[in-house]
């Protein structure tokens, strides 16, 4: 076989195999068969010195064609072969978006927290704004500076969670925050403090941790006749425009005068029930006008500004709400129990 001929058979040999190789480094391969340093053309070429020139000028011309066309052939294969090795890759690794997720349960507010919430909006939406208060609290502010004097059997250990450290307690209540709020700001004050507090209480109505909801109002000619007008707006919105209001006269060491308010029992509608005790009304909060003492505390002249008062138990109202006849159902997380809330806010 001449030396043309030669070339001529390996370029279509290298064409021919370059054409049904499978895959990549197979091409690769015969990419270094053919084409390589010590590759077959270049073997065949070691020969080209010995031809006369313008034979040798032909062959070369010849060797160039050849190893051209093999570069497109390989070129063109390595195309077809990564576009072949993409789809392939994709079909293995198929994602169906069309296949439903998995589920993923949401959570939803506690029937505390929600009613917690629910209050404290009724009385931002009349101008309230939030205070907040530590949970450990300066004996000072939750008893001291409330009028709340040292022998006052409030502070009883039975009731009152001491911490290890001289002049603290958990707070018993949120009036404390009243104070911080009298401290930091000036009149006219609109505030609420919803909150956690802590007593050594533990029954079917009562828990060693609740959560009360505080509000406090300071201005020139505040009366109590705005007190009555501000919680009248916030019954009808938490138990709707029908409820029936009394304010029952009381004590507070933080107000003068105090009152208890009652709404008409929610369960048998003033008729009398175990729940109200066959009174037909329940207990709702303590409120009353602030007590020139506490003013004096914190430093707000008494003669010039007047100011209402009121703490009420959001378990409590979570309760007559939901119907739920013991505290403790909720503080256990029992699932069964808290699902039943789902979707209420
Ligand atoms: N701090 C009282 C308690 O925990 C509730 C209370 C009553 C708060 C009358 C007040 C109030 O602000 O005026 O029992």
């Amino acid at each position: 076989m001449s030396l043309k001929e030669q070339i001529e058979s390996l370029g279509k040999e290298a064409v021919e195999l370059i054409k049904k190789a499978e895959n990549l480094s197979s091409l690769s391969a015969l990419r270094v068969e053919y084409l390589g340093k010590k590759g077959k053309l270049k073997n065949i070429l070691k020969t080209l010195g010995k031809l006369p020139p313008e034979e040798r000028k032909e062959i070369g011309q010849l060797a160039n064609r050849v190893k051209e066309e093999i570069e497109t052939v390989l070129k063109e294969k390595e195309g077809e072969l990564k576009a072949k090795a993409l789809e392939e890759e994709l079909r293995k690794n198929r994602i169906d978006i069309t296949l439903p997720s998995g589920w993923i349960e949401a959570g939803s507010s506690h029937p505390v927290i929600s009613t917690l919430i629910e209050i404290s909006e009724t009385f931002i939406s009349m101008g309230f704004s939030v205070a907040e208060g530590p949970e450990v609290e300066e004996e000072k502010y939750n008893f001291d500076m409330l009028n709340i004097p040292p022998d006052h059997p409030a502070r009883d250990m039975q009731d009152t969670f001491f911490v290890n450290k001289d002049g603290f307690v958990l707070r018993t209540h949120t009036s404390p925050v009243q104070i911080r709020a009298m401290l930091t700001r000036k009149p006219p004050i609109a505030v609420i403090a919803p909150g956690r507090v802590y007593r050594k209480d533990a029954d079917p109505t009562h828990s060693p941790m609740f959560h009360q909801i505080e509000g406090l109002m300071v201005d020139e000619n505040v009366t109590f006749k705005d007190l009555k007008g501000i919680l009248k707006i916030f019954l009808e919105s938490v138990f709707g425009k029908d409820v029936k209001i009394r304010f029952r006269p009381s004590y507070f060491p933080f107000t003068e005068p105090s009152a208890e308010v009652d709404i008409g029992c929610t369960v048998c509608g003033g008729s009398g029930c175990r729940v109200c005790k066959g009174t037909g009304w329940l207990e709702i909060l303590g409120c009353g006008m602030v007590d020139p003492n506490v003013f004096e505390a914190v430093g707000i002249d008494p003669e010039k500004y007047t100011g209402f008062a009121f703490g009420l138990g959001v378990e409590r109202i979570a309760m007559l709400r939901y119907r739920i006849n013991d505290i403790r159902l909720l503080f256990e997380n029992d699932m069964r129990f808290n699902h039943q809330f789902k979707g209420i806010r």
